[in-house]
């Protein structure tokens, strides 16, 4: 079947007409990366839509594994200079961050914190975190350059995310505990941008996680900025991906 006739055809019928294995088969056979993007992408909205317009009975069998193993081999991470300046609708956001909040927390102490920048808060953001580089950056090491990317990786986005992780003052989870249930809301959040076709990148550096801006952002002294997600739309081309063998990372004990 022609390339724009194979997507017409899917968003003509409607998810409900095809299964996943079939649109799988169909995207791998069709020529350009942003087509097959966009037909997996289409594709992998549709458990999303099937969770929560129907009653769960739990096992998610209805979420084909295939399905999954494609969202997370096709995650990417993509530079804001590569987004367009395409904004995202807040309510596709909110999924994300919905999403981010299934994340698994020991204790149920669901650490994880989003400070969401759009719109004209995106360049007052860039300027704060720039002007937070020129403090804490000795001058001999200091490139202007950088504080300049600051502001313009925020302008190109349609929304930066601050990820932090909010310390218990309990103390009962241990704080790398904490750390990596935040990476774990990060994760859901980037696969479920993956599964919408936007472009998400988790970027750390001194600047970004620094007091400075912890401050900023109003968190206490034991909590701990653990980055900026970039989101936007790209016109790139979906990047392939890289991985050493699994198998290299594995030992596996049977007696
Ligand atoms: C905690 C964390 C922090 C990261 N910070 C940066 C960063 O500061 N700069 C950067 O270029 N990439 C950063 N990355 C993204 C990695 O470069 C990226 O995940 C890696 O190149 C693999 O590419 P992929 O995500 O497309 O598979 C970070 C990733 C993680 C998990």
């Amino acid at each position: 079947m022609p390339e724009k006739e194979c997507v017409g055809s899917i968003l003509q019928h409607g998810l409900t007409a095809f299964d996943g294995q079939t649109i799988v088969v169909w995207a791998s056979m069709i020529g350009t990366m942003a087509v097959r993007q966009l037909i997996v992408s289409i594709f992998i909205r549709a458990p999303l839509i099937a969770i929560s317009s129907s009653s769960f009975q739990g096992g998610g069998n209805h979420i084909h594994s295939d399905a999954v193993s494609e969202l997370i081999r096709r995650r990417r991470s993509i530079k804001p200079s590569q987004f367009n300046t395409q904004r995202i609708d807040d309510s596709v956001v909110s999924v994300l961050l919905e999403n981010a909040n299934w994340a698994p927390t020991h204790g149920m102490t669901e650490p994880w914190r989003f400070f969401v920048f759009s719109d004209t808060a995106r360049e007052s953001l860039g300027h704060a975190l720039a002007g937070i580089y020129r403090t804490i950056t000795p001058m001999d090491v200091l490139k202007p350059a950088k504080a300049d990317k600051l502001v313009e990786s925020c302008r190109r986005s349609s929304h930066v995310i601050a990820v932090a992780m909010k310390r218990q003052d309990s103390r009962k989870i241990p704080e790398i505990e904490e750390i990596e249930a935040v990476a774990c809301a990060v994760q859901n959040l980037h696969l479920t941008a993956t599964a919408y076709g936007l472009a998400g990148y988790w970027s750390s550096g001194k600047a970004i996680c620094s007091d400075q801006f912890r401050d900023f952002l109003t968190l206490g002294p034991d909590d701990r900025i653990l980055g900026l997600f970039y989101l936007g739309y790209t016109d790139d081309e979906w990047p392939d991906g890289h991985r050493s063998p699994a198998a290299d990372k594995i030992q596996w004990f049977r007696e």
